[in-house]
C-alpha cells in the first residue's frame, strides 16, 4: 500500500521560509510512523531531520505533530490515521525549529529546572548509606509522574503555553514538581510549593486537560496538577475557604 506523507521542512540558517515536501512510501497498516520516516530518510531524502533513539516509546525523543496532534512517531501506526489521504507531519508546536522536525527544547528543560529549590536540601532520612524506605501507599502518591519521558508533547499542546502565556513553565514541569512534593523521602515540599506559586507557575494552569489527552505514557497530568494545587491551598493557604 502506498501512503503519502506531507512533511514540514525548514532549515532556518539556509531557508527564507518553511515549505512542505511530499513523499510516497510503501507501508502496511501496522507500520509505525517512525518506520515510514526512516524509509523516507534512508531511501529518498537523507537530509530529512528528526530525532529518534529507542523506537519503543521510552526515550521521548521523537515527539512531533502528526495530523495536528502531538505524539511519538514510534507509538503511532499508519492505521491510526486516515491513510487514504496525506498524513501531515510537523514539528512540535511552540518550540523553535532547529531543522525540519527537530526543535530546540531549551525552554522545556528550563521549566523542569525551575521547579527545584536553589538551596540544597538534605533529603536523606537515615545516616550512612542505608536505603530510605517508603510504603507502597507513599510510593503510589507519585508513581504516575515518574513515568514521564520528557517528550514535551504535553507542553507543546497546552493552550496556556500556546495561546495565553508562553512563559508558563508548562504541564510537564508541574508534573515533575508533583513527583517531588508528594515523595515522602524528599524534605523540601514546602520550598517547592512556594516555587510553584511564583508567576507563570502552577496557577497559570487553566485545567484544559489537553496535556492528559496527548500524553503518550497515559499519565493523568491534569489530575497531578490539581492534586498539587489542593495541597498548596491546604498547606500554604489554610484559611482559603
Ligand atoms: Fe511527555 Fe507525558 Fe511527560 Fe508530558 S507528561 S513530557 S506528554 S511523557
Ligand atoms: Fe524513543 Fe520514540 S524513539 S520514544
Amino acid at each position: 500500500m502506498e501512503v503519502k506523507f506531507k512533511i514540514f521542512r525548514f532549515h532556518p540558517k539556509r531557508d527564507k521560509a518553511p515549505r512542505y515536501d511530499t513523499f510516497k512510501v510503501e507501508a502496511s497498516l501496522n507500520d509505525r510512523i517512525l518506520d515510514c520516516l526512516n524509509k523516507i530518510r534512508w531511501e529518498q531524502d537523507g537530509s530529512l531531520a528528526y530525532r529518534m533513539s529507542c523506537a519503543h516509546g521510552i526515550c521521548g525523543s521523537d515527539g512531533m505533530t502528526i495530523n495536528g496532534v502531538a505524539a511519538l512517531a514510534c507509538q503511532r501506526l499508519v492505521k491510526d490515521y486516515d491513510y487514504a489521504k496525506e498524513i501531515l507531519i510537523e514539528p512540535l508546536q511552540f518550540f523553535p525549529v532547529v531543522k525540519d522536525l527537530v526543535v530546540d527544547m531549551t525552554r522545556f528543560f528550563q521549566g523542569m529546572k525551575a521547579i527545584h529549590p536553589t538551596i540544597e536540601q538534605n533529603v536523606s532520612t537515615t545516616k550512612g548509606r542505608k536505603e530510605r524506605k517508603q510504603t507502597v501507599e507513599e510510593h503510589a502518591q507519585f508513581e504516575d509522574a515518574i513515568k514521564c519521558i520528557f517528550c514535551a508533547c504535553c507542553t507543546a499542546s497546552c493552550p496556556v503555553v500556546l495561546e495565553e502565556e508562553p512563559e508558563f513553565i508548562g504541564p510537564a514541569a508541574v508534573l515533575r514538581a508533583q513527583r517531588y512534593i508528594f515523595d515522602s523521602r524528599v524534605k523540601d515540599a514546602l520550598d517547592r510549593m512556594k516555587i510553584m506559586e511564583e508567576p507563570h507557575g502552577i496557577w497559570s494552569c487553566k485545567t484544559y486537560f489537553r496535556c492528559t489527552k496527548v500524553c503518550p505514557k497515559r499519565i493523568k497530568v491534569t489530575d497531578a496538577i490539581l492534586q498539587t494545587k489542593s495541597r498548596i491551598l491546604r498547606e500554604l493557604h489554610p484559611d482559603t475557604p
